[in-house]
């Protein structure tokens, strides 16, 4: 009884604290909310009330703004302390991309993770066996046309199928494609219905077979609880936030990996109805994600989330004012950036890949944490990726230093690289040790209990562990 009371109290003592907190903001911004008809929960600028989701799994297509998405996930995870599943130094920065994603290519000592987001080749099964349960995936795709004219220009020295082009003449290419294009060979991924193989498909099935582009899609929809779309790139993230019950502030980006204005084209209609037909897997895949993208906008309230893209777009300037002032981060090809941490891959001297350079003297006066994340937000994917992998390894020794010195006592491991996950539970830093994914309070939903940051050393068994599904070597069971 008295606890129950106490709990009120408790709740009574939040719910005005908050309310004062936001001040006179709150009054308007719900009653606006209300009238557009925006869900009550996670309104802005009232922070959401239900926990955050901290267990994503981004599938990363090739040229759809994914990069943007990856350092955006980047950041999140790096804020809320979550561990992200990097590649293994022999795969690259991508998960061994094009081969199947196994759990072999995750480094051990990003495991078990929050979040992932590299590269890879969809293949669920290893996904599941790696994640949490109660994982939310997303992935994004690209309207065709511009998705092949970007790949053509992006892999013409790369792909073996666009280098026999002569003139690298995307015309000359789509004509007769097949006179370029080998399906067995190396990189032709690159060059024929990319989307379906990053999702895991058969790039080569005859596209006549309506019933495999039906299926392939539903399958899609099984696997992924949001497939966003890179020309309504805002409004995809607007559809996120509120899946994912984030904040505004965790979704805030900058493009990056772009290429420069003078690199794009415009396909005209004829060339855009040819580069269609070549990926029809493709272009029926996206037609079916774009309708199911709007009647998801549609259902959530049109208005509601045009003002939610709008409060984006004011709240990504204020960022970018706070941390460039008014220098903005220089637009530069990347050779011209000088920073070598800020300069992005570049497949080959005709792509023109724009980056951002910083001027040296960045903002003075804001603190080096600031600076630093205003570093990370412009940051391309290998640097960022090599920089979150050299923390987390960091991480994971000092947490091993920090074990008391029960060892002997459990039988050694072997030192193999990769785990099945929950084999190998590791102190991490943001689940509790050997919390199982099946265990209570692991569901759906309740995904930010799991952020308490539990010391490595303790070695307690955290509520809801098995017997025998986390065996750290830190609990004598
Ligand atoms: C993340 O970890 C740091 C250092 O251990 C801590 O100061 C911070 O509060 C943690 N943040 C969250 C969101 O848990
Ligand atoms: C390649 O370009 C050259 C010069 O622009 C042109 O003369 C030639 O006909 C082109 N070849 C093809 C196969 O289009
Ligand atoms: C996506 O769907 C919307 C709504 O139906 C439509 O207006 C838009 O043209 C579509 N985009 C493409 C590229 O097909
Ligand atoms: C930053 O550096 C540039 C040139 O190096 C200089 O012209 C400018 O005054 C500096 N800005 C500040 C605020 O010190």
């Amino acid at each position: 009884m008295i606890q129950k009371k106490i709990f009120l109290a408790f709740v009574v003592i939040t719910t005005v604290s908050l309310l004062l907190h936001h001040g006179g903001h709150l009054e308007s911004w719900t009653m606006e909310a209300f009238y557009l008809g925006c869900p009550s929960h996670c309104s802005i600028p009232s922070p959401c009330l239900e926990p955050k989701h901290t267990h994503v799994a981004f599938l990363k297509t090739h040229k759809t703004a994914s990069s943007t998405m990856q350092n955006l996930l980047f950041r999140f995870a790096e804020h809320n302390n979550l561990t992200v599943a990097l590649p293994v130094q022999s795969c690259g920065h991508q998960f061994c991309y094009p081969r199947p994603f196994t759990s072999h290519f995750v480094h051990p000592h990003t495991l078990p993770p929050s979040v992932i987001t590299n590269h890879m080749r969809f293949n669920r099964a290893e996904l599941r066996r790696l994640m949490p349960d109660d994982t939310v995936y997303v992935t994004i795709l690209r309207e065709p046309g511009s998705m092949f004219e970007s790949l053509f220009s992006y892999y013409n020295q790369v792909c073996q199928s666009f280098r026999r082009v002569p003139n690298c003449s995307l015309e000359a290419f789509l004509e007769e494609p097949w006179r370029y294009y080998r399906p067995g060979e190396k990189e032709s991924m690159y060059a024929r219905n990319t989307l379906t193989f990053d999702l895991g498909g058969d790039k080569d099935h005859p596209p006549e077979d309506v019933g495999y582009a039906r299926a392939f899609a539903a399958e899609v929809e099984r696997a992924f609880a949001l497939v966003m779309i890179a020309e309504h790139f805002d409004e995809s993230l607007v559809l996120l936030r509120h899946l994912l019950s984030w904040d505004l502030e965790d979704v805030l980006y900058l493009k990056v990996n772009m290429r420069t204005l003078g690199s794009k084209r415009s396909l005209s209609p004829e060339l855009a109805a040819k580069v269609r037909a070549w990926n029809a897997l493709d272009a029926r895949l996206y037609d079916h994600f774009n309708a199911s993208l709007w009647q998801q906008i549609g259902a959530m309230g049109p208005a509601c989330v045009a003002r939610e893209v709008r409060l984006l777009r004011e709240a990504q300037g204020r960022l970018v004012r706070s941390c460039f002032g008014r220098r903005m981060p220089l637009m530069r090809s990347a050779s011209q950036i000088t920073n070598k941490d800020l300069r992005p891959w570049q497949p080959n001297a005709k792509v023109d890949i724009v980056g951002y350079d910083l001027p040296a003297n960045l903002s003075q006066g804001t603190s080096s944490q600031d600076q630093e994340n205003c570093l990370k937000l412009i940051m391309p994917e290998v640097q960022y990726t090599q920089v979150l992998l050299h923390s987390q390894s960091l991480l994971y020794r000092r947490s091993y230093q920090q074990r008391p010195p029960q060892r002997p006592q459990t039988p050694k491991q072997p030192t193999r690289s990769v785990l099945p996950r929950h084999q190998q539970v590791r102190p991490h830093r943001s689940q509790p040790p050997a919390a199982s994914p099946q265990g209570p309070g692991s569901g759906p939903g309740s995904a930010s209990t799991s952020t308490s940051t539990l010391r490595p050393a303790g070695g307690t068994p955290a509520r809801g562990a098995k017997p025998g599904q986390g065996s750290s070597p830190t609990q004598a069971l």
